[in-house]
């Protein structure tokens, strides 16, 4: 191990998992241009930037499209904090352990959650959506796009539509998805969705993307409170009940990102940067073709897992185009093998939580590693790995099947 005076020298893994992903070097360069001050023209000029170029990355018009600095919970806490009052129902549809996170947030903000629960590796059809929102009138519903504890994606076309039959807002984490998957905000009637860089976005964790509309505009700012040492005498004050976080109030947080530029926090300048290029190196690739690129991925690798004789885990008609989840074979050392691969290979799978926990592997193709030869490179380790730990296999067989499907045309 290096000392703490020694330079700063990470080990250039592939990371293969499910987030974080190797950061784009585009947005690497970025992260390293100096800094400005928060109200400097020029600065607001990049938040402006931002805003706009987010607004393609979700699909919306949304005038409210900004950063929240901090991971991507922080964008999820954030949401849920401004958008429940103290004894709103709320419903959260669990798939897997970030539906149980959101349960957990919205309890400690004082709603009453109405929690469904799937078993690992499936997700919910609309009619049972329906069937909950009319039971229990929801005044909100938070759900995630995909969860990668479980790399399911949950179709999300209907459920916009059906919120707004019920009178209930739709909050979607998109943390795991946005970029790779398609995730129209507008067209789906998605009120309030947020997302984090460091997966299909390919930047680093640390700055969280969100958008929302006028629906649950309205209900935000009715529950402004302008901070006393800043409040102007022509502040607009809401008549709803205060927020009950001061650094995740949407409400302050739109004042900062707004023309007033009322003071919040102070920015992380560089995680704008780097959110700014992640965006612009998106939509320069176009959204279509980055889909394409991962759905592609997920082909090669699914294809190659198979044909070396392994089995996928959950249903393979909602898995996540970008991250996969693979059985340890009976008589494996999970761990071992995932450590074999760290340090013969440098290359990072994911482990597994809750009742997954020591059955499956998790392999993400996201953002700037679903590339052709990050995939090809895991398979023919893993290959190589396997062997070694005496599971018999056809070698050779996982990267010829995923390089077939990259040769299709
Ligand atoms: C669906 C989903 N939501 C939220 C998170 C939490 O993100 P962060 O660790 O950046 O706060 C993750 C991370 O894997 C995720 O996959």
């Amino acid at each position: 191990m290096d000392d703490a005076f020694d330079d700063l020298n990470p080990a250039p893994r592939l990371l293969m998992g499910p987030g974080p992903i190797n950061a784009d070097p585009r947005v690497l360069r970025a992260m390293s241009a100096q800094l400005l001050g928060q109200f400097d023209p020029q600065f607001r000029a990049y938040m402006k930037h931002v805003s706009e170029l987010y607004r393609g990355v979700f699909q919306t018009t949304n005038r409210w499209t900004l950063l929240i600095d901090g991971t991507a919970r922080s964008a999820i806490e954030a949401a849920l904090a401004s958008l429940i009052e103290e004894g709103d129902r709320v419903l959260v549809p669990i798939f897997g352990r970030f539906g149980h996170l959101k349960v957990e947030i919205a309890q400690r903000y004082g709603a009453e959650v109405i929690a469904l629960e799937k078993e690992w590796g499936q997700v919910f059809r609309s009619e049972e959506l329906e069937a909950a929102l009319k039971k229990h009138r929801p005044k909100l519903v938070a759900i995630s796009h995909g969860d990668t504890s479980t790399t399911m994606a949950q179709p999300l076309a209907e459920l916009g539509r059906l919120c707004r039959a019920h009178d209930a807002l739709l909050y979607v984490d998109a943390t795991a998805t946005l970029g790779g998957m398609n995730l129209p905000t507008d067209a789906w009637q998605l009120d309030v969705v947020s997302a984090g860089l460091q997966k299909c976005l390919g930047g680093p964790s640390g700055s969280a993307p969100l958008t929302l509309n006028e629906r649950a505009e309205k209900r935000i700012l009715r529950r402004r409170h302008t901070e006393a040492g800043l409040r102007t005498p022509d502040a607009i004050e809401g008549e709803g009940p205060v927020i009950r976080t001061n650094y995740f109030d949407l409400a302050m947080i739109m004042d900062y990102w707004s023309d007033k530029a009322l003071n919040h926090h102070t920015e992380a300048t560089t995680m704008l940067y780097a959110a700014r290029e992640c965006a612009r190196i998106l939509l320069k690739e176009g959204l279509e073709r980055a889909f394409a690129r991962h759905a592609r991925a997920s082909r090669a690798l699914t294809a190659g897992l198979k044909a070396m004789g392994l089995a996928l885990f959950g249903d393979q008609q909602h898995k996540m185009a970008n991250v996969t989840g693979v059985y340890i074979p009976a008589g494996v050392d999970g761990d071992k093998v995932r450590r074999a691969l760290l340090n013969d290979f440098n290359i990072e799978i994911g482990t597994s939580f809750g009742p997954l926990h020591g059955r499956i592997w998790r392999i993400g193709t996201m953002g700037y590693n679903a590339r052709s030869d990050a995939v090809l490179q895991t398979l023919a380790a893993l290959d190589t790995v396997l062997a070694h730990e005496k599971f018999t296999l056809p070698r050779g067989a996982g990267v010829d099947a995923a390089l077939a499907v990259y040769r299709e045309g």
